[in-house]
Formats: structure tokens, C-alpha cells, sequence
């Protein structure tokens, strides 16, 4: 039976968590942070302004910053590449390399410089950084699903939040904290997606994550992040709604969060809920929650046609999800996922059956921004 939207998702539910096996129930290290300092920490953030440091110092552009995210392999490879962040970006964030399977691959070692050399090269240069992600089911490294007790992952998670979070203090200020922890069909599935993490921990190894961000760096503005929630359709009415619960339900228990980040990998073939998107918004802003688009791309693969219809079905795609977007204010920023048609997970996931080649992004293999980019650029500074 498809979950009513309104009932509450029982982030931290007791009862889920035993249902989740005996490994799941019990007192945790996790759970032992989440008290009255953490929680007044991240109050205190919230209240002094979390609008992304730096903004106003070192932008390029006026308006809502836009940023992308850059790779470690490509920066290396390619200067046309590392010089695209510089011409159009205000603020330049690691694709992967913050990612928790990256940074602490084994028990024993961590690896810091990839993502170092990105965030370096952010801030060196006055951009702003976001950082992604410390929980998300694709990024667990094995080492940590194979720890046996709930006490051991809790304590894992518990240092790898302080430790990277402490490492980036002031450089990465704003941090999804939780990455797709919403199932894909939360009327099947749900409402939470089905992890190692909400098995082992359960549902508040969520508000736990938040807490333990919160208190390790109280400056950084903290964001749970997803996907699938700007088309129409009941499925993302309800990934809508669902989010909607969490974040009332964090804040009942005093956890801050910050910020919804929008994913915005867009398909193309699909409609964007543009009334569905703004009421959204507006439902967040009213609980003090600002929204950041934060993995932006266009999926074209089911879209006939060569570049022209490609880029005329992109041109609607972004000016609708802008009209959703706008309404109901200014997200923090709006950052690409990748700058230029080169690179992009697309091709490689999602390759379009033509074998012609996709156009995700700003840029095109040969750096010349598409017409969709232009008018993202000229709406996002005058918003
Ligand atoms: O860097 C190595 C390279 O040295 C090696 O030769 C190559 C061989 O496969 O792998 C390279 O690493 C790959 C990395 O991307 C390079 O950029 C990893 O295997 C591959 O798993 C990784 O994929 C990333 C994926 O997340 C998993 O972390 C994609 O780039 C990235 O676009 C994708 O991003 C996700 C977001 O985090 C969450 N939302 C969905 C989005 C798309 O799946």
C-alpha cells in the first residue's frame, strides 16, 4: 500500500530500526552525539546566515552563483578543461573525490590529495566549494560494511565526519551531508531508500550525519541532497513530500539542516512540474530551508533529432525548472555536473541508441557554451 505523504517517515524510528535486524537496534555512538550542544550549535549557524562564504568577495558574476564540478583525472589531462572552471565557474567543487569510498578507501589509510588539489584550486583562485557527500549508499567503502557491531560503524562514520569536515573547515563550507537516502519509488519501496546505512543504522543515521556535521564544523551550512524532484507525476510528488518530512522531522529534533540540494539531472522526455517545483520551495522556505541546485545536466538520449532539437528540447527543460526554481526565491547556487560535453557520466550510463553523442552540459566538446547555458547565465544573474 502506497505510504500517505503525511505520515511521518519515522527518521530514527525505534520500531524501523528493529525491524531492521538486531545489529540496527540498541544505543550508539551516533546517537550519543546528537545532544543539546550539537543541536544549539547548528541553530546558531542557521541563525547567523548560512549564505555561502565568500559570496560577494571573489565572484565573477553577479546574481546566483554558478558553479561546476570538476574531476581530478580530466584536471590533470586537459588545461582547456581546468581553464572552462575559471572562464565560467564562481564556484568549482570536487565531483567524486570528497566521497567517502575516495578519501578513506581502507581501514588504514586515507587519500587527501586528490581532493586537496580541487578544493585548493577553488579557493586559490576566490571560488567558492561545496562538498559531496558523506553518506551515500554508491560511496560506502567495503572495509566499513564489513565492521561488525552498529557500535564500529557508528564510531567510523562518527570520525570520518569529524575528520574531513575539520580537514575542509572553512574552504568547503557547505556539505550534502546525506546524498539519495530517499527511495527511488517511495510508494514500493520506501519512503527511505534501501542502504547499508539505514539497515545497520537505521533511519537516523540521517539526522545522526547532521548532527555530527553540525558539531564539527557549526560554520558549514549543511544540505541533504537527491533526485527526481522537479518532474510531474506521483512518484515525484511524493520523493517531494517525502523530503518535506524529513526535514520537518529533523528539525522536531532539533538537527539542523540547512539546505535541500536538487540534483537536476534533467531527462529531457520528461515534464518539469513547474507549480510541483515552486510549491516546493515555498514549503521549504516557510521552515527556513533554502534550496541548491547542485548536479545539473541534461539527459537527451530519448530525444530524435541532431543537436538543434537536442539543444531546443534542453532550452525548454532548464527554462521551465528555472521558472519552478525562481519562484519561490534565490537557490544558493546552481552548479553543473561537469562543465563540458567531454566528460559526463551520461555517455558512459546512458548512451543514446543513434550513437549520436549527448550535449549534458554548459559547454560543448569543443568549450562553445550552448544556448541553454546562455540563458541559465542571463536568468541567474538578474534573478
Ligand atoms: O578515476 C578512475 C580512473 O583512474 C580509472 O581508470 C577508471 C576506471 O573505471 O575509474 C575512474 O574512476 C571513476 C570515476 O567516476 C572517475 O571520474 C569511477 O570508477 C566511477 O565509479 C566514478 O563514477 C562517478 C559516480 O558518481 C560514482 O562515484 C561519476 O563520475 C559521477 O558522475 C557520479 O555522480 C553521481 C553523484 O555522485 C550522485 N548523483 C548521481 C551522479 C551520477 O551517477
Amino acid at each position: 500500500m502506497a505510504p500517505n505523504p503525511s505520515t511521518p517517515i519515522a527518521v530514527g524510528d525505534p520500531a524501523r530500526r528493529a525491524a531492521a535486524g538486531p545489529a540496527a537496534s540498541g544505543s550508539t555512538g551516533i546517537a550519543r552525539t546528537l545532544t543539546r550542544r550539537s543541536a544549539l550549535a547548528g541553530a546558531a549557524a542557521l541563525a547567523a546566515g548560512l549564505a555561502l562564504p565568500g559570496r560577494g568577495t571573489a565572484r565573477t558574476h553577479a546574481g546566483i552563483p554558478f558553479g561546476g564540478a570538476v574531476q581530478a583525472e580530466h584536471f590533470d589531462s586537459d588545461p582547456s578543461y581546468r581553464q572552462a572552471f575559471l572562464d565560467h565557474c564562481d564556484l568549482v567543487m570536487p565531483m567524486n573525490e570528497l566521497k567517502f569510498s575516495l578519501l578513506r578507501p581502507n581501514r588504514e589509510s586515507w587519500n587527501f590529495e586528490p581532493a586537496d588539489r580541487l578544493v585548493d584550486f577553488a579557493i586559490a583562485n576566490g571560488r567558492l566549494c561545496r562538498g559531496t557527500t558523506h553518506v551515500w549508499y554508491g560511496a560506502t567503502p567495503d572495509w566499513i560494511t564489513r565492521l561488525e557491531s552498529e557500535r564500529e560503524i557508528a564510531a567510523a562514520l562518527g570520525e570520518h565526519v569529524e575528520r574531513v569536515s575539520d580537514r575542509y573547515r572553512g574552504r568547503v563550507t557547505d556539505w550534502d551531508v546525506c546524498n539519495e537516502v530517499i527511495a527511488h519509488d517511495p510508494a514500493s519501496e520506501g519512503p527511505l531508500r534501501d542502504t547499508f546505512w539505514l539497515r545497520r543504522l537505521g533511519p537516523r543515521h540521517i539526522p545522526d550525519a547532521f548532527a555530527l556535521a553540525a558539531r564539527a564544523d557549526p560554520s558549514a551550512t549543511l544540505t541533504l541532497n537527491d533526485y527526481d524532484l522537479e518532474f510531474r507525476g506521483s512518484r515525484y510528488d511524493l520523493r517531494r513530500a517525502t523530503m518535506l518530512s524529513i526535514v520537518r522531522q529533523m528539525q522536531d529534533r532539533n538537527v539542523p539542516v540547512h539546505r535541500v540540494g536538487l540534483q537536476a539531472h534533467l531527462y529531457l522526455e520528461k515534464e518539469i512540474d513547474v507549480e510541483g517545483l515552486a510549491r516546493f520551495g515555498a514549503e521549504l522556505k516557510a521552515l527556513g530551508v533554502g534550496l541548491v541546485v547542485t548536479e545539473l545536466d541534461l539527459i537527451d538520449w530519448q530525444i530524435e533529432g541532431g543537436p538543434a532539437e537536442q539543444d531546443a528540447a534542453a532550452e525548454r527543460s532548464v527554462s521551465a525548472f528555472l521558472d519552478g526554481l525562481l519562484d519561490a526565491g534565490r537557490p544558493a547556487a546552481v552548479v553543473a555536473w561537469g562543465i563540458t560535453d567531454r566528460y559526463s557520466w551520461i555517455s558512459d550510463v546512458m548512451p543514446r541508441e543513434d550513437g549520436k553523442p549527448e550535449r549534458p552540459l554548459p559547454l560543448d566538446r569543443d568549450y562553445r557554451p550552448k544556448p541553454w547555458y546562455e540563458t541559465l547565465r542571463r536568468r541567474l544573474a538578474t534573478a
